[in-house]
């Protein structure tokens, strides 16, 4: 496991209407490059096109969805994004602008979530990751359970890896009873 800082000037918060195409540009961006490793040039093709501004308005509402920002010469500036949902304590995605890999920011975005998923006292987190973020979930405490398959587009099917993570409850504020 890993445990190197975040940039100290890294923020992260929860995402509003506003950031929605900003998150998709990071998204698309994430997969074009740092998924071309692992997935045809048809099948990275199909992925992006699922995905347009407008595809994050859903989620903001229903989903946990956070961002993370660097402080850039115009402003901040979104290079990563966690979509967690809550309930089925399900992280469905984790994505880190290719400019911005290898700072912390993706551990920084999985915590978060994690902390999530703790408050809720849920003892699993689990996701389904591409296979080029495999080694990324194992750094972070993840195991993979299966292989599984999405379909992107008919007849577009790509491989992912199925992720899970216990979270041990912490432990409790009251003294064991006597
Ligand atoms: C996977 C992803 C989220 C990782 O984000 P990141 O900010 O680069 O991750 P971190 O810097 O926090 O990496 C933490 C550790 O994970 C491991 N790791 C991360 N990326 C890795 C890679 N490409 N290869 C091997 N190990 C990797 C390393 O142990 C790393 O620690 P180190 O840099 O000190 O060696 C990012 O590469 C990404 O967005 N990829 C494309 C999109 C994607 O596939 N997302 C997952 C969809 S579920």
């Amino acid at each position: 496991m890993i445990d190197a800082p975040p940039p100290a000037d890294l923020r992260l918060r929860a995402a509003t209407d506003a950031d929605a195409r900003a998150i998709w540009t990071v998204h698309t961006r994430a997969i074009r490059i740092s998924a071309a490793s692992h997935y045809t040039e048809d099948e990275l093709d199909a992925w992006v096109n699922r995905m347009q501004p407008e595809s994050y308005l859903g989620p903001l509402h229903t989903r946990r969805l956070i961002v993370a920002e660097m402080p850039g010469p115009e402003g901040p500036r979104i290079v990563g994004f966690g979509q967690l949902h809550p309930d089925e304590a399900v992280i469905e995605a984790i994505y880190v602008d290719p400019d911005w890999e290898r700072q912390g920011i993706g551990t920084a975005l999985v915590k978060a979530l994690e902390d999530d998923v703790r408050a809720r006292a849920l003892p699993w987190v689990v996701s389904d990751a591409s296979l080029n973020a495999v080694p990324f979930y194992l750094a972070q405490g993840f195991r993979q359970v299966a292989l599984d398959h999405h379909e992107l587009a008919p007849g577009v099917h790509i491989a992912c890896a199925v992720m899970e993570k216990h979270l041990p409850a912490p432990p409790s504020a009251e003294p064991p009873p006597r």
